[in-house]
């Protein structure tokens, strides 16, 4: 691991922790802080954590993030190629008519309060490709803040935010929702992924 990085990485983490510490304490909600290698040429960015990455710790560990490991095995890209972040990094929650505690999207003050750290974030990796999964982080990346996945993903955008290419792909998610799209995801990662080989 490159050490200047991932020296500069802890110390971005541990600003983001205190700096949430009080907004965090009445709900005992947890921060759920990139996860892979700080050089990793690639940086991918969800929504924000559910329930399984909340208890877990790490982003896409639960059923969102079983899909994106096998689109990811079929790119022949590995976990351990990649970066993996979030725009939000709390799960956002909300409380169910039968008393349960469900995921919910982040609000605007939510994304407001987090945009920020994201682009710090960002700046730090300095990836050559972004990867957006989703509305949420195509926006926050992009700036466009009316931009829709579906008129966005499965191209490259050169240059952009961050000095970094970036490339929108559907929420893995929306795949669970949604099956006729898995043949949109699949053509999507492997235009990506040829993207890559030619460099
Ligand atoms: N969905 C996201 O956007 N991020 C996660 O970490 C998990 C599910």
């Amino acid at each position: 691991m490159n050490g200047s990085k991932s020296k500069q990485l802890l110390a971005h983490n541990a600003a983001l922790a205190a700096y949430f510490d009080d907004l965090l304490a009445p709900e005992k909600k947890r921060i759920v802080f990139g996860d892979g290698d700080p050089r990793a040429r690639i940086v991918l960015i969800g929504e924000a954590p559910g329930e399984q990455e909340a208890l877990l710790g790490k982003p896409f560990v639960g059923k969102a993030g079983k899909i994106l490991d096998e689109f990811l095995e079929k790119t022949g890209l590995k976990r351990e190629d990649l970066y993996i972040t979030n725009v939000v990094k709390w799960r956002p929650t909300a409380v169910s008519k039968a008393g349960r505690t469900i995921n919910r999207a982040p609000n605007r003050e939510e994304l407001a309060l987090f945009l920020p750290w994201l682009q710090k974030e960002l700046k730090l990796l300095q990836p050559a490709y972004i990867v957006t999964l989703g509305n949420t982080p195509l926006r926050a990346v992009s700036g466009l803040k009316s931009a829709v996945i579906g008129q966005y993903h499965g191209r490259m955008f050169p240059g952009g935010a961050f000095g970094a290419h970036f490339f929108p792909l559907y929420h893995p998610a929306a795949v669970i929702y949604n099956r006729s799209l898995r043949d949109t995801y699949l053509a999507d990662l492997a235009a990506f992924a040829a993207l890559l080989r030619r460099g």
